[in-house]
């Protein structure tokens, strides 16, 4: 087993380090404050490859695969939670319509995503009454002639207000999972309404917003994938996605061992730096081991993806075990930093809010221990 990066992952993830530590890192508490949507800075992202990391060079992608993917999220989140999700999204749009799109959709879609044109791709799955469960969402999609008509409403879209490129979730009448379909949207399509902006305990300068769809005309070709197929394909991408927010929570919780590590060192009481107390390096300790187990939960799910075996379960035990131990590590890290933890002098408390939803988004705690079950369960069927 060789735990070494390959050249090319070393250099995405230099890349993505040296951009999230020059560009982004600097400005993430004021994005935070003014809730700063970054468009610029979301280019430049592309302009590194770094909207399409797992994409095939011929469509605009970096070619890099999963691992350089996690690494590099793992960077731009120890800078910014909030850049980090908008580019967990728009990479797992590009990959959705790279692996089912026809070579017109790839074409057309996937490199203006990869080039940063769209700025922004959108995931439009959970309804109003339909996150855990997409299966009871309500959205419809009916044919007429050449066209899709779409009417109905999304939740959380992460970027909605933003994205160029959008694939959305909507019934086309078919039984079961079955009677799903997805669709790739542009943005600015005629009857594409989008709601207001979520006021959100953290992420502040991501875009969540609903989406309302009125009578929404969208080409017959920009059906993705076969009539039916939606859901096994929003499944395919979440694992994947999964995968992507588990290196967000672990680059979130590493920005909040070395914030912790710092104080400590600086901070003194009773005569000494805290960072002597056993009682705070028992803390760290503990933040260092879990965060270096979830790091390698989540590079064995990237791995496997890579290496084309199955990986639904490990990518949901990484997103599992990430979020609840990048939870743990705010925490403490808020703690480590005593009454200055609780104001926005220090990044902590940033930290400690922008990592709340991870447990939430791209599947709850729960539905992930679902999802390990079931193939665990399988494996001895
Ligand atoms: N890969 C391929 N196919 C899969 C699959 C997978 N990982 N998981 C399920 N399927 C297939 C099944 O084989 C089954 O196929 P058949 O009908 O042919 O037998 C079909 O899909 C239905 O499967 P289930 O019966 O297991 O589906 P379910 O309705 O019980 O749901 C679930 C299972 C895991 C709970 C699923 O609904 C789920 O993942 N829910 C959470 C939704 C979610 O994560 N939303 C995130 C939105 S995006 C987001 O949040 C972005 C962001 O924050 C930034
Ligand atoms: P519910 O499904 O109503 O769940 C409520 C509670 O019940 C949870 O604790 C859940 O775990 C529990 N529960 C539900 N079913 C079960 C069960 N079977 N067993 C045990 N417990 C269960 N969605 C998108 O499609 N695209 C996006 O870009 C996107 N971005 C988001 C960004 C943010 C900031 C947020 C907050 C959400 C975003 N989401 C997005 C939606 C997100 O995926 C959902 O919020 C999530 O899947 C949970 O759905 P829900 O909120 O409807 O909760």
């Amino acid at each position: 087993m060789n735990l070494e990066l390959t050249e090319t992952q070393t250099l995405i993830r230099d890349t993505a380090r040296k951009f999230a530590r020059e560009r982004v890192a600097p400005q993430a508490r004021r994005f935070d404050k003014e809730e700063i949507f970054p468009t610029e800075l979301f280019k430049e992202l592309a302009s590194l490859g770094l909207m399409g990391v797992n994409i095939p060079s011929q469509y605009g992608g970096a070619e890099a695969g999963v691992v350089s993917y996690s690494l590099a999220m793992m960077e731009m989140a120890a800078a910014c939670a909030s850049t980090s999700v908008a580019m967990a999204v728009t990479n797992m749009c590009a990959e959705l319509i790279q692996k089912f799109g026809t070579e017109a959709q790839r074409q057309k879609y996937v490199t203006r995503i990869t080039s940063g044109e769209a700025v922004v791709g959108s995931f439009a799955l959970s309804e109003p009454h339909a996150g855990s469960d997409p299966r009871a969402m309500r959205t419809t999609a009916v044919r007429r002639g050449d066209k899709w008509v779409l009417n109905g409403s999304k939740q959380w879209i992460t970027s909605g207000a933003y994205a160029g490129v959008m694939v959305v979730w909507a019934l086309t009448g078919g039984q079961g999972s079955k009677g799903i379909s997805a669709f790739i949207v542009e943005g600015g399509t005629k009857g594409l309404i989008v709601g207001k902006h979520e006021d959100k305990m953290g992420l502040r300068s991501s875009n969540t917003v609903s989406l309302t769809f009125e009578d929404m005309e969208i080409p017959a070709e920009n059906l993705l994938g076969k009539e039916g197929d939606g859901f096994k394909l929003a499944m395919i991408a979440l694992d994947g996605g999964r995968i992507g927010i588990a290196s967000q929570a672990c680059g979130v919780a590493r920005a909040a061992l070395e914030a912790s590590i710092r104080y400590a060192k600086d901070r003194k009481a009773f005569g000494q730096p805290i960072g002597e107390f056993q009682g705070l390096r028992f803390m760290l300790a503990n933040m260092a081991t879990e965060l270096q187990a979830a790091e390698l939960l989540t590079y064995r799910a990237a791995f496997l993806k890579d290496e084309g075996q199955p990986f639904t379960r490990e990518a949901s035990m990484a997103k599992l075990y990430a979020s609840e131990m990048s939870n743990r590590a705010v925490d403490k890290a808020v703690q480590i930093h005593g009454g200055y933890g609780y104001i926005d002098e220090f990044p902590v408390e940033r930290y400690f809010r922008d990592a709340r939803v991870q447990t939430i988004y791209e599947g709850t705690s729960e539905v992930q221990r679902l999802v390990i079950a079931r193939e665990t369960f399988k494996l001895l069927d």
